[in-house]
């Protein structure tokens, strides 16, 4: 097999945003099909690339997620590569860009065990409402928005997680129930396409459902995502960098998902095309 396409066994025939790519690598000569992640009868030294895409239960195993990373890493080429995965798993990492510069959503860390008093952090802050969660998460899982009338709520909750490892506490900013967020998808480096979002917290309030391809108008915005790719050190096969304004009208970098993100493809007619030829530029 030359390409596998890495999925979890939730999902066995991929993402329906994201298929195309199968047909795509298939056009430029290459076989490529979707495997399971975990699956035990994988030879990986019989794969060409293997692709991470919709391993989506890789956050509730981060350990044995990380491991197998690293194992198959040295069987064939991973990407994106093990040490990326393990790095990119943990929020932690949005500490490091904002060291190297990068405007990041201001974050209030809580350490594994740690408490916060959210009541004495708004009035501090001057925020209304705040977001928690956890620091190894997807999908908004385990997210949480409390305005400041939940405070006390807020403060246990913030407990509850720390109990589980470490937590990020951010303001509410209210721009996602409008303009969502905005994802700028890079190939090798190369900006492929750009794709507005609504929340992923689904009992956020939202301007619009579904998400759709927008043309990169902003220069300081597209500015900032090429420096987040700057700040990762290396072009990476696939990257997304989330974008979202924030309570004063700046844009803030929200993740930057070189995992398993959603590339919508199928938004993008282009787009399949450009990650098989990005992919087959790496056997
Ligand atoms: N600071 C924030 N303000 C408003 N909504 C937020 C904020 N942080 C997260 N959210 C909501 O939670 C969702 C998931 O948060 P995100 O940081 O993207 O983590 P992940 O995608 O890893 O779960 C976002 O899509 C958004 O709906
Ligand atoms: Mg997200």
């Amino acid at each position: 097999m030359d390409v596998a396409v890495l999925t979890y066994s939730g999902l066995p025939q991929l993402d329906s945003f994201d298929a195309a790519l199968v047909p795509a690598l298939g056009e430029l000569g290459l076989d490529a099909r979707p495997v399971i992640w975990d699956d035990p009868a994988v030879d990986w030294r019989t794969v060409r690339l293997a692709l991470v895409r919709n391993t989506w239960d890789s956050h509730l195993r981060r350990d044995a997620f990380v491991a197998w990373a690293g194992k198959v890493d040295r069987l064939t080429r991973l990407h994106n590569p093990a040490e990326v995965l393990r790095w990119n798993t943990h929020k932690r990492y949005l500490r490091e860009l904002e060291a190297k510069g990068v405007l990041v959503t201001p974050t209030v860390w809580v350490e594994p065990g740690g408490t916060l008093d959210v009541g004495t952090l708004l009035r501090e802050r001057g925020w209304d409402a705040v977001v928690l969660k956890p620091a190894v998460s997807a999908g908004a899982l385990k997210t949480y928005v409390f305005p400041r009338a939940e405070a006390a709520t807020a403060t246990a909750r913030v407990a509850e997680l720390a109990a589980e490892g470490d937590v990020l506490v951010q303001p509410y900013l209210t721009a996602f129930e409008t303009e969502g967020e905005r994802s700028y998808i890079f190939f090798d480096g190369v900006l492929s396409h750009a794709v507005h979002r609504p929340p992923t917290l689904l009992s956020a309030p939202r301007g619009f459902s579904e998400p759709r391809a927008f043309t990169p108008e902003d220069a300081a915005e597209l500015k900032l995502a090429e420096s987040v790719l700057e700040a990762m050190g290396r072009p990476l096969l696939y990257a997304r960098v989330d974008v979202a304004t924030d309570n004063e009208g700046r844009t803030r970098l929200q993740e930057v998902e070189v995992t398993e993100p959603r590339l919508f493809l199928s938004l993008d007619a282009g787009a399949p095309g450009r990650l098989a030829r990005a992919i087959a530029a790496k056997l």
